[in-house]
């Protein structure tokens, strides 16, 4: 199919509507998380998502796999409106558009062991019983976890164990949309390395489109072919990765790249990058 496989049109987002004397005096309280955000994701494109925290990023996300509800606007998935999908609660557009969250605590049930929260999500992708275990534990070597997690409970795992469950979870699904909030941020560089080699490679050899959002402009620069840059809930620039890293227009841009820190941690963000660029690093992750 031609067109983009994702298009956002016109996105606004607004929380709260203020106390009751506020309505009482017509005061406008409300806050504006998104004001009019519009973006077309082509297929196989791997799009990084950049700006400072709070800037509408992870709402964004939530918005365009019909977690949250926009307060206008509309999001469009092969050019149909996902609003009107999402009548067909079970259809088959659930699967293909999936996210990883930024806050894995939250996003996984405290209840199901790691086993059970991927055989059920296998289930849902209609694997057969007899094959469900042997691949959840497949999903959990992709994202370099080991099999003695798969009975743990969520509260048993640490915070980047959680966040590849998660991952590994969306994975399960065999999407065709990857929405991945920061799905690095906890683990060390070497794991680090491992996670992005591995959507690196789903995106080359499964077509997967990827939407990237994080906050380490090094590991855009490495996966991502394109970049958005939003601020206070609007997006100031975008375009081919390199070029907007490289020559930034926007000042916002502009003062990203230079707030990039140049002591320690640009050293191990360097050492990211230089992992994922070498093909030795990709021998631990090849094992699933
Ligand atoms: N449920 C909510 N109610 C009220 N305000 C909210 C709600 N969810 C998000 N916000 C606000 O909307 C703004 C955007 O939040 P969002 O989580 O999208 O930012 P972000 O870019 O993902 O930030 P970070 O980089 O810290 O993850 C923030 O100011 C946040 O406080
Ligand atoms: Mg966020």
């Amino acid at each position: 199919m031609t067109g983009p496989i994702l298009s956002l049109r016109g996105i606004t987002k607004s929380y709260g509507q203020g106390n009751a004397l506020d309505r009482l005096l017509g005061r406008d309280t409300r806050f504006v998380a998104l004001d009019g955000v519009s973006l077309e994701i082509a297929r196989g494109d791997v799009v990084g998502i950049v700006g400072e925290s709070g800037s509408g990023k992870s709402t964004l996300a939530s918005i365009a796999v019909g977690l949250t509800k926009p307060t206008s606007g509309e999001v469009l998935l092969d050019g149909e409106p996902l609003s009107a999908l999402m009548r067909d609660h079970g259809g088959p557009w659930r699967r293909r558009i999936q996210m990883a969250f930024q806050d894995s605590s939250s996003a996984l049930n405290p209840r199901k062991s790691v086993s059970r929260c991927l055989t059920e999500t296998l289930a849902l992708r209609g694997v057969p019983k007899a094959e469900r275990e042997a691949e959840a534990l497949a999903m959990l070597t992709l994202v370099g976890l080991g099999a003695e997690l798969a009975p743990r409970l969520p509260h048993e795992l640490s915070g980047g164990q959680r966040q590849r469950v998660g991952l590994a979870r969306a994975l399960a699904m065999k999407p065709d949309i990857l929405i991945a909030d920061e799905p690095v941020s906890s683990l060390d560089v070497s794991l680090q390395a491992q996670v992005i080699n591995l959507l690196s490679r789903l995106t080359r050899e499964l077509g997967l489109t990827l939407l990237f959002i994080s906050h380490d402009l090094a590991l855009v620069r490495t996966l991502c072919s394109r970049i958005i840059v939003m601020r206070k809930g609007a997006i100031v620039e975008q375009g081919p990765c390199l070029d907007v890293l490289d020559h930034p227009t926007h000042t916002y841009t502009q003062l990203l790249i230079a707030a990039v820190p140049k002591g320690i941690k640009g050293r191990r963000q360097h050492a990211a990058a230089a992992q994922i660029a070498s093909p030795i690093s990709t021998a631990r992750e090849s094992a699933g």
